[in-house]
């Protein structure tokens, strides 16, 4: 790993980023009403709803969300994932290779939160909960459901190991290609599918006048949820 000194930039380069933030302040800008009276029961709906709407204004990759995890040692790690489901028993649904570090820190802690982003909207949704991992017939069918360029790079595995030169993941992505194309059933040993059972949900919906409006979730008894509102 390469270890470089900073570059002197100095006062003047801080003065510029933050102006250059400055000039960007979030939510400033006519965003949808959210009336939560109307909200439904059962937080996913609420959320497949608002998934929908993001895809509809064309807000890129609407699914992908922040995955945060926390390692052995209690320090939290966090990374952007595909989600792949959201089953109506109130589980998100992630995929990774289970030697990766976040599988590594999930096999440690197997609890999660996810927080998705939707510019478009201005909303925010938080989820976190306990994580199961899927049974390994889940992992298979999610593999073969993918791309054979998907599927390639899952059999390169490895994934977040230091890498010599770009010259190796490329030859090693062109291997993998070749064995797909002979043997089209191969599945990347650690694939795994990962479940988040939602024990709290919150959904965010900003406003440009700060009346930002926030509704929690959180499943009691028998998965009855109850909900509530948050102070902004
Ligand atoms: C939009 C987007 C979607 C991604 N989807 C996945 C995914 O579904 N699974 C995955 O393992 N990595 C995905 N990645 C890559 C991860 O962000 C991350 O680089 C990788 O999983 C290594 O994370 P780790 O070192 O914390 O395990 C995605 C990245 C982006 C930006």
């Amino acid at each position: 790993m390469r270890n470089e000194r900073d570059g002197a930039g100095g006062a003047g380069e801080e003065e510029a980023v933050r102006r250059l933030l400055a000039a960007r302040p979030v939510m400033a800008r006519d965003l949808p009403p959210f009336d939560p009276a109307g909200a439904p029961g059962d937080p996913r709906a609420l959320f497949v709803a608002w998934l929908a709407e993001a895809a509809d204004a064309d807000v890129l990759d609407a699914g992908a969300v922040t995955l945060s995890t926390t390692d052995g040692d209690g320090l939290p790690d966090a990374r952007v994932v595909a989600l792949r489901d959201v089953d109506t028993r109130g589980r998100w649904v992630f995929a990774s290779d289970e030697g990766s570090p976040k599988g590594r820190q999930l096999a440690a802690v197997p609890a999660a939160a996810m927080t998705f982003y939707w510019p478009a909207q201005g909303r925010q949704v938080r989820v976190r909960g306990p994580v199961e991992r899927a049974a390994g017939e889940v992992a298979e069918q999610e593999f073969m459901s993918r791309s054979p360029l998907s599927r390639a790079a899952g059999l390169v595995a490895r994934q977040s190991e230091p890498l010599a030169s770009p010259g190796d993941f490329a030859r090693a992505l062109a291997d993998a290609r070749q064995r797909l194309a002979e043997h089209p059933g191969e599945i990347a040993p650690g694939h795994t599918v990962w479940r988040l059972r939602a024990t709290a949900v919150e959904f965010w919906q900003g406003e440009k006048g700060r009346g930002h409006v926030r509704l929690r979730y959180e499943r009691g008894e028998a998965d009855h949820w109850s909900r509530g509102l948050l102070w902004p």
